[in-house]
């Protein structure tokens, strides 16, 4: 599969299979995306990758915590600012609605999408559950290299045959998380994967992307 083929073919998927990835397959994606590009090389990712009894453990408390609406843990980080503006505001809105629409949600029907979001913490039914965390004393451009990790970890996922969904949701639940994984005290979690192979049969809308001229400036004009 040639990068552009990965990149078109990469989307949050929120529908998975229970058939086994290999350990040998996760090693080989992990291995490759430890190529990565970081400022300096510091490579500021975390990952814990959870499967089998554990991952089935940490979904059947996180699901079981969420349905009985208990708080969110304590904030690390805030996911959105609490006022978006305009054009971010816009796409968000648009986002959602496409999400619930191809789920046969009605917009103001909270309970359906309440239940629908619940699927987070099962991670869509996924086999593996990748936790991502950086140490909490890095800056903001250390958490852009673990974006740029990130995906590149979702890209050679493609190259795989695997598919994969990126999660702040896990971070809401994160002192569950940290139950089962354990993490030092220095790292924070950014983000849960769900990893696994494509459920067709679960019907999605691909998202689509503001026109090129909206987010890129090419000089001379
Ligand atoms: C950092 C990050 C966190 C995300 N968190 C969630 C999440 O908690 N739950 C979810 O269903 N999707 C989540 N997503 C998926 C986005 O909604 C999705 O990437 C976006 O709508 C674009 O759609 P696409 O990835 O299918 O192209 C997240 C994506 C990123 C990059």
């Amino acid at each position: 599969m040639d990068v552009y083929e990965a990149v078109r073919s990469r989307r949050a998927v929120r529908g998975f299979t229970d058939q086994h990835v290999t350990p040998e397959i996760l090693q080989r994606v992990l291995a490759a995306a430890s190529w990565s590009p970081s400022g300096s090389n510091i490579q500021p990712w975390h990952v814990y990758v959870v499967t089998g009894a554990p991952l089935a453990e940490l979904k059947k408390i996180a699901v079981e915590r969420v349905v009985a609406g208990e708080a969110w843990d304590d904030r690390e980080f805030e996911m959105y600012p609490a006022e978006m503006a305009s054009p971010y505001r816009e796409r968000r809105a648009a986002f959602g609605q496409q999400r619930y629409a191809a789920l046969g949600i009605d917009r103001e029907d909270w309970e359906a999408r309440q239940r629908a979001a619940v699927a987070n913490w099962d991670c869509f039914g996924a086999p593996v559950g990748l936790f991502c965390y950086i140490d909490r004393h890095l800056g903001l451009p250390q958490w852009a290299d673990l974006g740029m990790y990130l995906q590149t970890v979702m890209l050679l996922l493609r190259a795989e045959g695997l598919h994969s969904c990126p999660q702040m949701a896990w971070s809401q639940v994160r002192r569950t998380v940290a139950d089962v994984v354990s993490p030092p005290d220095e790292l924070m979690l950014f983000c849960g994967m769900s990893v696994g192979y494509e459920d067709i049969s679960v019907s999605y809308s691909r998202t689509g992307r503001a026109p090129l001229d909206e987010t890129v400036t090419f000089l001379p004009r």
